[in-house]
């Protein structure tokens, strides 16, 4: 089949490489002349494991291609999807702009039926706006549909070539038939629905996750209260198949560019219709404050205040294997430790630059290494568990950091690793370590 992916962003970029995979022929099309050239030279814009790779291939194989034509790639295909960003207003309303703007131009290109679909995260009623602009526009036969999206920064190659489900909205039986064949190599379970439902399944899934998540976290405080292991607890949770073990990692709480721009948004629809979501409100709430959660444990160990104390920071990313920073508990929790006379010394394998330019200007030193970051710390916290911090061999650790503090963000260690050193170490919802 021939496609057109509206949008290189993270959604557009992986899913149009994808597609080409599955033996498609793909032009992602986006408005940055500067993202199509380095895109066309080869590069890519993000960091994620196994693109770079898989795009070169389809690239090469004559499948995949990069413009910034957006008339001239529409004419060519007969699917176009639309991928461009829905960022989030100050009211925490999704910005429907991008994908105004995108409908608008698709529709000026159109030369015959075509099938517009929506993958972006969009509120529920957008696709038919986008059927409107449209219809407003041309003449020409189509069908839209809402076509979401569950792949994570990280892991999105996987999850797009190897999804639990496809989800398809759609009110025209050709246009369902038509992506039931272009994702039957993904996948058996294609879930064809109608659009609302779908635009609402999305938004949907991800604030379950997220409130897993806050449930979790708030199970971890109460176990740190009453002496009990939050990890023996989500794993004893998980093996009933109707709670399932997935999301349950407590921590320092869900950041990222869906989850709090989701819940947000979710949170709207819903007023927009004066319903008011209580429990998804609590939700985002719990995770707001789960950020605090490492700086109330330094203060409890240095007695309330921090002021002059060096404090070096592990991790920035919102998660590992990805180099962004979007609503990292990082960006606050650094802030608020500079913003309270403390030295921070931070290291990140990979999204230091892209933190730089996010957190603005602020006394931290970068560390090019996880023991340079430890080096003359009063205490050391880990915000995001890559790999490489718990490769570290704690004894060199513990002598390089002036005290051997170590509270741990997203319990990456276990009690055995710290069992032969000095450790006072704090997790989350498991008993502390002296
Ligand atoms: C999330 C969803 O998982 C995807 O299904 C969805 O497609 C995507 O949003 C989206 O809407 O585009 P993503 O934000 O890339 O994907 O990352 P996740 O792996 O879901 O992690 C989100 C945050 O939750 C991270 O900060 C992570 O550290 C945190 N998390 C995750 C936990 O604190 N505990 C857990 O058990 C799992």
């Amino acid at each position: 089949m021939k496609l057109t992916v509206v949008g290189t962003g993270y959604v557009g970029l992986v899913s149009g490489v994808c597609y080409a995979e599955l033996g498609n022929s793909v032009i992602c099309v986006d408005k940055d002349p500067m993202k199509i050239a380095t895109l066309q030279n080869g590069g890519i814009p993000i960091y994620e494991p196994g693109l770079e790779e898989l795009a070169a291939a389809n690239v090469a194989a004559g499948r995949l291609s990069f413009s910034s034509d957006l008339t001239s790639a529409v004419k060519q295909s007969d699917i176009v999807i639309i991928a461009v960003g829905t960022p989030p207003l100050p009211s925490g309303q999704a910005n429907l702009t991008y994908i105004d703007l995108a409908a608008a131009e698709i529709a000026g290109a159109m030369n015959g039926y075509k099938i517009i679909a929506v993958k972006s995260t969009v509120p529920v009623g957008t696709n038919e706006r986008v059927r409107d602009i449209i219809r407003s526009h041309t003449g020409e036969p189509f069908d839209s549909i809402s076509l979401p999206e569950f792949l994570r920064e990280g892991s999105a190659v996987k999850d797009t070539l190897h999804p639990d489900r496809i989800v398809v909205g759609a009110d025209s039986a050709k246009a369902a038939d038509v992506m039931r064949e272009l994702h039957a190599k993904l996948t058996d379970n294609i879930v064809v629905t109608d659009i609302r439902s779908a635009e609402m399944i999305k938004y949907a899934s991800n604030a379950f996750l997220a409130t897993k998540i806050s449930f979790i976290n708030e199970i971890a405080n109460i176990c740190e209260k009453v002496g009990a292991d939050v990890t023996q607890v989500a794993a004893g949770m998980g093996y009933d198949k109707r709670i399932g073990d997935s999301f349950l990692k407590a921590g320092i709480g869900y950041g990222g560019s869906c989850f709090p721009k989701d819940t947000q948004a979710l949170i709207q629809i819903a007023g927009n219709v004066d319903y008011e979501f209580k429990l998804l409100r609590s939700v985002v709430e719990v995770n707001q404050d789960q950020r605090y959660n490492v700086i109330r444990k330094l203060e409890t160990i240095f007695g309330g205040d921090l002021k002059g104390k060096t404090i070096a920071i592990w991790g920035l990313s919102f998660k590992p294997e990805t180099d962004d920073v979007r609503e990292a508990p990082a960006l606050e929790i650094i802030r608020h430790l500079t913003g309270h006379g403390v030295h921070v010394r931070a290291y990140d394998p990979i999204a230091t630059d892209n933190f730089r330019s996010t957190y603005g200007s602020g006394e931290v030193a970068w560390c090019a290494s996880a023991l340079e970051a430890a080096a003359g710390a009063d205490a050391l916290c880990l915000l995001t568990e890559w790999e490489e911090f718990s490769q570290v061999d704690l004894n060199v650790l513990q002598h390089v950091l002036k005290q051997p503090v170590l509270i741990d963000g997203r319990n990456a260690f276990r009690e055995e690793d710290l069992a032969d050193t000095d450790f006072i170490y704090y997790s989350v919802g498991r008993p502390n370590l002296n």
